[in-house]
C-alpha cells in the first residue's frame, strides 16, 4: 500500500499540465488547455487537461482521469508503476517491494540489458568472427565514424555468445528472455535470437536502447530481423535515429524507411534524417515528430510501396499541422543507392534534391495528373481531383495560393474554384456532423457503454443518477444537503451507486470542509472507470448546475427505483404505491 502521506508530496511535486505537456503540445484555452488527443487519432482537440481539478478527459475517446491515470495509460503501467514512475521523476525514493512484479522495474532492467547487449555487439565487430561484418559494412561504405556514432554492432554466428556474456554480467534468465535477445530453443536451452546479423540499435528520446534492427549479411532469410514487442519495444511508436535528429539545427527533418539511408546521409553530414523502419507511419509517430519539427521532407523509397507510404505519411503529418515535401529520387531505389551512385556529387544532389522537393499538394496534383491522359475532356476529371485536394488544405491562404495557381492553369475565375471546394467541405462536414450525431446517440442509448452495464436498462435514471454526481462534484459545499435527501443505496445502477458510495465514505472521513478530487476515486476503480469518473469533473454544464434541478434530479432517481419495485412487486404493496405516485407529482412540479 502507498501510504497517503507518500501520496500527498507525489501529487504536490507533479503537476499535471507539466507532465502531460512532457508528451504532447499543450494550448491554453481559459484556464483549461486543450490538445489533440495522444490515445486516439483525430483532427480536431477534444482532449482536456483541468488544472483546477487535477484531471484529464478526452471526449472523443473517453479515456480520462488523474496524472497518474494519464501515466498508466501512456507508458503502459500498473497503477503502482505509474506512481514509482512519478516518483522517479520528482526525484523522491519510493518503495521496493514487490519487485519481481513490477513492469517499472522490468522496463528499466530490459534497458540495462540492451545496453549491455549493444556494447558487446559492438565490441564483437573487432573480433575474429566479426571480421566478415566490419568488411560487409565497409562494402557498403559505412566508416569508423557512423559505426561509432550509431553504436553499430555484430551478432556473431555461435548460439550462446550473448547469452553466455549476459549471465557473466549478472542478468537473470527470465529478463533474458523478456528483453528478446535470448528465446528457449527446441533443447529448452537458452539460445541468442539474432546470429550473424548486423546490428543496429534502436534508441527512444530518453537514451535508452528499446531494441534492434539486425540485417543478415548472407542473404539468408529474413534481410531484417527486428526485436519482437517486449514491455520497452512496440512497433510504429518510435522513429530510428529521432533521438539524434532532434538535436539539428535545419528547422525540418528527413523521413526515410530504413536504417541504411539514415547513416548514409549522416555520413554525407546530414544530420536531421530518421526512418520507419520499414512500416507505414503511424499516426503516434507523427505526434511524436510534431513536438520537434513542423516541416518534414519525405524521402522513401523510389517504387510502389514507397508511394503508398508516401501518400499514408502526408495525410497523417498533415494531420499534425506538419508542412510536408516530397523528395524525388531520379532511378535510385532509395536515398542509400543515391550516396552510393553518387559518390562525391552526392552531398550536392541530395541538397538540391531536397531544394527541389515539391510540397505535398504539388505532388498529389502531380500524381493525378500523371493518372489522367493529356485531353481537354480530361480537364474536368482532373479538376474535380484537385478540388478534392485542396479541400484537405485548412490554412485559408495556403488554399488561396493553390485555387490562384490552377485559376492561372485552366482559365477559370479564382472565385469559382474557392467556391467549388466551399462546396465540398459543406458536404464532408455535413457528412461527419451526422456521423457524430449517430454516435452521440448510441452514447445516450448507453447501449454500448462499457462502465456502466446497466445504463441501456435504467437510462433515466442513470442520467439521473450522472447529473447528481456532477452536480456535487462541482458544488461540494451543497453534499450535505443532498446526503440528507439521498444515499448511494437508491441509486439504480451498480457504477453510481459505487460512485456516490465512493463520495459518501470521502465526507465521512475528510477534515474540515475539503472538497473531493479525482484522486479520492483511484484505490476504488479500474482505469476505464476513472475515465467516467474524470468525465463528471469534466461536465462544464453541471458547474452552472443549480440545487433546485440537483432536487429533481433527486426524484427522478426515486421514481425510477420505486417503479422498477412496482414492476418486480405482486401490486399487494400499496404503500409502495402510493409513495410512487406522490414522487411522480413532486417530479411534475
Ligand atoms: N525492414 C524490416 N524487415 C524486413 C525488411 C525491411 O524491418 N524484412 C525494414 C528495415 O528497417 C529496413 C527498412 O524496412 O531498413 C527498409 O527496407 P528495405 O528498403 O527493404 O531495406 P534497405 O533499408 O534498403 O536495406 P538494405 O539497403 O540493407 O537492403
Ligand atoms: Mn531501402
Amino acid at each position: 500500500m502507498i501510504s497517503q502521506q507518500f501520496l500527498d508530496e507525489l501529487l504536490s511535486k507533479n503537476d499535471i499540465v507539466s507532465v502531460v505537456s512532457s508528451y504532447i503540445l499543450l494550448k491554453r484555452v481559459g484556464g483549461d488547455f486543450v490538445a489533440l488527443c495522444p490515445f486516439h487519432n483525430e483532427k480536431t482537440a477534444s482532449f482536456h487537461v483541468y488544472p483546477q481539478s487535477d484531471s484529464f478527459y478526452c471526449f472523443g475517446c473517453e479515456t480520462g482521469g488523474s496524472i497518474i491515470t494519464f501515466v498508466q495509460k501512456i507508458e503502459n503501467l500498473s497503477y503502482i508503476d505509474a506512481v514509482r514512475f512519478l516518483a522517479q521523476k520528482s526525484k523522491m525514493s519510493f518503495f521496493e517491494d514487490d519487485k519481481e512484479n513490477s513492469k517499472f522495474f522490468k522496463k528499466n532492467e530490459i534497458f540495462r540489458v540492451n545496453r549491455e547487449a549493444a556494447k558487446f555487439f559492438y565490441s564483437s565487430l573487432y573480433t575474429k568472427e566479426g571480421s566478415n561484418a566490419l568488411l560487409y559494412l565497409k562494402s557498403r561504405g559505412v566508416n569508423e565514424k557512423a559505426i561509432r556514432h550509431f553504436g553499430i554492432g555484430y551478432s556473431d554466428s555461435s548460439k550462446f555468445s550473448l547469452c553466455n556474456h549476459l549471465f557473466k554480467s549478472g542478468f537473470e534468465e527470465e529478463i533474458l528472455k523478456e528483453s528478446g535477445l535470448v528465446f528457449n530453443n527446441k533443447t529448452a536451452s537458452l539460445s541468442d535470437r539474432f546470429l550473424n546479423r548486423i546490428m543496429f540499435p534502436i534508441i527512444d528520446l530518453n537514451g535508452n536502447v528499446i531494441g534492434f534492427g539486425g540485417r543478415s549479411i548472407n542473404d539468408s532469410y529474413p534481410k531484417y530481423l527486428n526485436t519482437k514487442e517486449t514491455l520497452v519495444f512496440k512497433k510504429g511508436t518510435n522513429l530510428f535515429s529521432l533521438n539524434f535528429a532532434k538535436k539539428t539545427k535545419e528547422n525540418f527533418l528527413i523521413l526515410t524507411e530504413g536504417y541504411m539511408d539514415v547513416i548514409s546521409l549522416f555520413q554525407l553530414g546530414f544530420e536531421n534524417i530518421i526512418a520507419t523502419l520499414g512500416t507505414a507511419l503511424t499516426f503516434f509517430q507523427s505526434r511524436l515528430l510534431s513536438k520537434y519539427t513542423n516541416n518534414v521532407v519525405i524521402a522513401y523509397d523510389n517504387d510502389e510501396a514507397g508511394q503508398r507510404a508516401t501518400d499514408r505519411a502526408i495525410s497523417f503529418l498533415r494531420n499534425e499541422g506538419i508542412f510536408v515535401k516530397v523528395l524525388k529520387l531520379e532511378k535510385e531505389k532509395d536515398p542509400d543507392e543515391f550516396v552510393q551512385t553518387y559518390k562525391e556529387q552526392a552531398v550536392y544532389r541530395f541538397s538540391k534534391l531536397i531544394k527541389e522537393a515539391k510540397s505535398d499538394i504539388e505532388y498529389r496534383l502531380q500524381k493525378i495528373k500523371n493518372s489522367i491522359s493529356d485531353n481537354s475532356d480530361n480537364e474536368i476529371i482532373y479538376l474535380q481531383k484537385a478540388i478534392k485536394v485542396l479541400c484537405s488544405i485548412k490554412n485559408k491562404m495556403e488554399r488561396e495560393i493553390w485555387a490562384k495557381r490552377l485559376s492561372s492553369e485552366f482559365g477559370i475565375d479564382k472565385k469559382t474554384i474557392i467556391h467549388q471546394i466551399e462546396l465540398k467541405e459543406v458536404k464532408q462536414k455535413k457528412k461527419s456532423f451526422k456521423e457524430e450525431i449517430k454516435n452521440i446517440k448510441v452514447s445516450l442509448s448507453g447501449r454500448n457503454d462499457i462502465v456502466n452495464k446497466e445504463k441501456a436498462k435504467f437510462l433515466k435514471a442513470a442520467s439521473a443518477e450522472e447529473l447528481l454526481i456532477s452536480y456535487i462534484i462541482h458544488h461540494f459545499e451543497d453534499v450535505d444537503i443532498i446526503f440528507k435527501k439521498i444515499s448511494s443505496r437508491d441509486f439504480c445502477t451498480n457504477f453510481n451507486a459505487r460512485v456516490m458510495k465512493c463520495i459518501e465514505d470521502f465526507v465521512k472521513q475528510r477534515k474540515m470542509s475539503q472538497n473531493i478530487t479525482i484522486h479520492d476515486f483511484q484505490n476504488n476503480f479500474s482505469v476505464s472507470e476513472i475515465g467516467r469518473i474524470a468525465k463528471f469533473f469534466a461536465s462544464d454544464i453541471s458547474k452552472k448546475d443549480s440545487i433546485v434541478n440537483a432536487f429533481n434530479y433527486i426524484d427522478v432517481v426515486f421514481s425510477e427505483k420505486m417503479r422498477e419495485r412496482i414492476f418486480k412487486s405482486d401490486f399487494s404493496e400499496v404503500d409502495t404505491i402510493k409513495d410512487y405516485i406522490n414522487v411522480l407529482k413532486r417530479c411534475k412540479k
